[in-house]
C-alpha cells in the first residue's frame, strides 16, 4: 500500500532558505516584482516601479513589444545556440547590459556591489549611475565583468571632469552619457508620498517599516546611504533628506549639449555611448559626430510621458544610420523573446533597469541572479524556437508586425 502510495505521490523537498523557496516559486518577471512589492516599504518599492506623469510611456515600452511577433522556422539542428556579441568592441555572452540606477542601496544594503558582482559572474556589463550608492572604486574592486560610468553632467564641470578621470582610472570601459535629463521628470507616486532620499521618517513611513521589518532592520544596521560621487560633501551628497527633483534641478547642467560631447571624449580617452536617444534626428547626429553608441531609451518612462518605446522607434532609426554606430535598446524588456526582437530589428544589445532592482529588492543578490537567468535562458529558448542558432544572423524577415 505504502509503496504504492509513493510510487503517485513525491514529496517536494523542503527548501529551508526562504529567499530560494520564494524566487522558485516565481514564474517571470512580474511575480518578481510582486516579491519585491512585499519586501519593500511602499515608498521605496514605488521609486524604483514608479514613472513620469500618467506612466503612458512606462507602460508603453514594454506593450510596445507585443507589437512585435516571431516567425518560427522549424526542422533545424538548434543543439548549439550562439548567442555571444560585443558591444563597443567588449565580448558578451548574450546581447544585454545593466542599465545604470541611482540610489541602489535603498533596495538593498548591498546595492551595486550585489548587481555588479552577479554581471561579473555572467560576463556581463554593469553601469554605475552618477546617483550611485557605491563609489567608483568599491564596485571596481568586486566587478570581474566589464563596467561602464554614467555620467550626468554636474554644473561644476571640474567634478564631472574628475568622476570620469576616476572612472577611466579604475577599469571602466566606457562613458555612458545621459542624455535626456535637462531636467528632472515629474514622478508623481513619489510627489503623493513627498518620498525624499534617504526617506524621511513620518507617520505613514514609520508604519511602512514596521510591515517590513527585514528591510527596517537592514536600513537601520548598514552604513548611512549617500551619493558616493559627492561622498563627504555634505551639502550634496544626499546625507541629509533631498527631494530628487530639486537636487537633479539644481545639481546637473541644463546647459548640456553636442558639443560637450568632446571634452568627454578627450577627458576620458572611452568609447561614448548617449543614453536616452528619442528620434531619428539625434541618433543620425550621434552617428556623424563619431559617437560609439546609442542608447534609445526614455529613462524607462522616468522623463518625458508620452515619449515613444525604444522598440518602436527602433526600425526607423536603424533605416536612418545603418551600421554606422551601435544602436542598443534600453526599457520595457522583460523577456528573453524581448531581445530576441529587438536583435532581429537591427539592435546590438538590449539594456535592462528594472528587472534587476525587482530581483534585489526581492532577494538581494539572489534576486538578481535570477532576473539575468530568467532572461538569458529565454534569449536562448526563443533563438531554438524560431530554428535560429546565431544571434548574428538573426534579421527582420522573422519579425511580423502585429
Ligand atoms: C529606480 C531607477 C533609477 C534610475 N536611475 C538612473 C540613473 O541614475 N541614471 C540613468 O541614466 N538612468 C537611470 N534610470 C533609468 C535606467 O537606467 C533605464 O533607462 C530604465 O530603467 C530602463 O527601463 P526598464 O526599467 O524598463 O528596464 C533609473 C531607472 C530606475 C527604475
Amino acid at each position: 500500500m505504502l509503496k504504492s502510495v509513493r510510487s503517485v505521490v513525491q514529496l517536494r523537498k523542503f527548501e529551508f532558505n526562504g529567499d530560494k523557496r520564494r524566487l522558485a516559486a516565481c514564474g517571470d518577471l512580474k511575480d518578481l516584482r510582486l516579491l519585491a512589492k512585499r519586501n519593500l516599504p511602499g515608498g521605496v518599492f514605488d521609486y524604483f516601479d514608479g514613472a513620469a506623469e500618467d506612466e503612458w510611456s512606462l507602460a508603453n515600452n514594454s506593450s510596445a513589444y507585443s507589437k512585435f511577433g516571431l516567425i518560427p522556422k522549424v526542422l533545424r539542428d538548434v543543439s548549439q545556440i550562439d548567442t555571444a556579441t560585443t558591444i563597443m568592441g567588449q565580448p558578451v555572452p548574450f546581447p544585454i547590459a545593466l542599465s545604470p540606477t541611482g540610489f541602489t542601496r535603498i533596495a538593498h544594503p548591498q546595492g551595486e556591489l550585489a548587481v555588479a558582482r552577479v554581471a561579473g559572474r555572467n560576463s556581463l556589463p554593469f553601469t554605475l549611475s552618477t546617483l550611485g550608492t557605491r563609489s567608483i572604486e568599491e564596485v571596481a574592486a568586486v566587478a570581474t565583468g566589464p563596467l561602464w560610468y554614467q555620467l550626468y553632467v554636474w554644473r561644476d564641470r571640474g567634478l564631472s571632469r574628475e568622476l570620469v578621470q576616476r572612472a577611466k582610472a579604475a577599469g571602466y570601459k566606457s562613458i555612458m552619457v545621459t542624455v535626456d535629463t535637462s531636467v528632472f521628470g515629474r514622478r508623481e507616486r513619489d510627489v503623493r508620498r513627498g518620498f525624499t532620499l534617504p526617506p524621511k521618517i513620518g507617520l505613514e513611513t514609520f508604519i511602512d517599516g514596521i510591515r517590513h521589518p527585514r528591510w527596517t532592520y537592514k536600513f537601520i544596521t548598514n552604513e548611512p546611504i549617500t551619493f558616493s560621487a559627492v561622498a563627504g560633501r555634505s551639502d550634496v551628497d544626499g546625507s541629509k533628506a533631498i527631494n530628487l527633483s530639486d537636487y537633479v534641478n539644481s545639481q546637473f547642467d541644463p546647459t548640456l549639449s553636442w558639443k560637450d560631447l568632446e571634452w568627454i571624449r578627450e577627458e576620458s580617452g572611452l568609447p561614448i555611448m548617449l543614453k536616452g536617444i528619442q528620434c531619428v534626428e539625434d541618433a543620425k547626429t550621434a552617428a556623424s559626430l563619431g559617437v560609439d553608441a546609442i542608447a534609445l531609451s526614455n529613462h524607462g518612462g522616468r522623463q518625458l510621458d508620452g515619449a515613444p518605446a525604444p522598440i518602436e522607434l527602433l526600425p526607423s532609426v536603424i533605416d536612418a544610420v545603418g551600421d554606422s554606430i551601435e544602436v542598443l535598446v534600453d526599457g520595457g524588456a522583460r523577456r528573453g523573446s524581448d531581445v530576441v526582437k529587438a536583435c532581429a530589428l537591427g539592435a546590438r544589445a538590449v539594456i535592462f533597469g528594472r528587472p534587476y532592482l525587482y530581483g534585489l529588492g526581492a532577494a538581494g543578490e539572489l534576486g538578481v541572479q535570477w532576473a539575468l537567468d530568467h532572461i538569458t535562458s529565454g534569449i536562448s529558448r526563443t533563438m531554438a524556437l524560431i530554428g535560429e542558432t546565431s544571434i548574428k544572423n538573426l534579421s527582420s524577415e522573422i519579425i511580423i508586425k502585429r
